[in-house]
């Protein structure tokens, strides 16, 4: 009898579905959104095993409620959505996807930066609107990205896939991590002088007790007035409504945004989208093709693992040891 293995997610991309389902008895998700908890647990109750993603919920309750899994296997390098203490508490496996991803993240980074500074997404709007009707030579005066000083808060992989593209861009590039950490590229600050001194702060920490609420009122005050915070980490790093006033008041100059608090949302009067100069993605930061199926393919061979009784490849860092 093959092992049960319950999948969050319909339709995801790479062959690793593929190989699961020759292992193993699939139980998938008809819904390509987030299921609500009762739904989630229906489909997990009797899995050994599941797949899921960074916006499923697996709290004490949830593990409470579904007593046979004994491995998460997260599609995703954050996994803030699982309770750590309750899965170790229960002696559950957990997994994430971490190397394949950064990249990707990187590269979406950047855009946000170029698109927050050079204000792309409202050059467009104004293109197509029919508002480009003369050659006004401050027409969209905006920000440099070369040469601009970049604080990166948080210097892991992501973080430093970001320094090593800002290389590239003629950047002086800073950063600060709990603990101090230099490099050829890039030099520790402690995070006050980051906030104080960076034309560009980007967000690369995990979501955590320590870092919910890290950038609010007192951090935005202390960036430049010119500033770009650029977050593709979590949301809920940054005081959204703090944010909202600093883009309204000036206290920085803009924000690039592929996170928020609350995800999905889909409520076009939620007052970030009316803070100007924000640009906003719908969290697509790993969103390629390949990258995502890399992720699928790595949460795959997790469970392959587990389930053949080898070591699995990335267990969560609590986990370890
Ligand atoms: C998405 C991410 O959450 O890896 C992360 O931490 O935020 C993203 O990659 C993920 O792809 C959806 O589960």
């Amino acid at each position: 009898m093959f092992p049960t293995v319950a999948v969050t997610r319909n339709g995801l991309p790479g062959p690793g579905m593929t190989r699961l389902a020759e292992a193993a008895t699939l139980r998938i998700a008809t819904s390509e959104v987030p299921l609500k908890r009762d739904a989630l647990v229906d489909l997990a109750a009797d899995a050994t095993a599941m797949v899921c993603v960074s916006g499923d919920q697996l709290d004490a309750s949830f593990m409470e409620r579904c007593p046979a899994i004994r491995l998460l296997a997260v599609i995703s390098a954050g996994y803030d959505s699982v309770d750590v203490a309750a899965a170790r508490q229960r002696g559950l496996v957990v997994t994430n996807t971490p190397g394949v991803l950064h990249e990707t993240v990187a590269d979406l980074t950047f855009g946000l930066i170029l698109a927050a500074r050079r204000r792309l997404v409202e050059g467009d709007r104004l293109v197509r609107a029919g508002g480009w009707t003369q050659s006004d030579y401050r027409l969209l005066f905006a920000q440099d990205v070369h040469g601009a000083r970049l604080g990166i808060v948080g210097y892991g992989e992501i973080g430093r896939a970001v320094a090593r593209r800002a290389v590239g861009f003629g950047m002086s590039i800073v950063h600060h991590t709990r603990t101090r950490r230099d490099d050829a590229v890039s030099s520790w600050l402690p995070l006050d002088e980051l906030l104080r001194t960076s034309d560009i702060v980007s967000l690369h920490v995990p979501l955590g007790v320590a870092t919910r609420g890290m950038i609010g009122e007192r951090e935005l005050r202390l960036m430049r007035p010119t500033a770009t915070l650029v977050n593709t980490a979590r949301g809920a790093i940054v005081d959204e409504a703090a944010l909202v006033r600093a883009l309204h008041e000036g206290w920085i100059g803009s924000a690039g945004l592929d996170v928020q608090a609350v995800e999905p949302n889909p409520d076009p009067a939620d007052p970030l989208l009316s803070a100007p100069n924000c640009v906003v993605l719908p969290h697509v930061g790993s969103a390629t093709e390949a990258t995502r199926g890399a992720m699928v393919d790595l949460a795959v061979d997790n469970v392959l693992r587990f389930l053949g009784g080898r070591p699995v490849l990335t267990l969560i860092p609590e986990l370890r040891g």
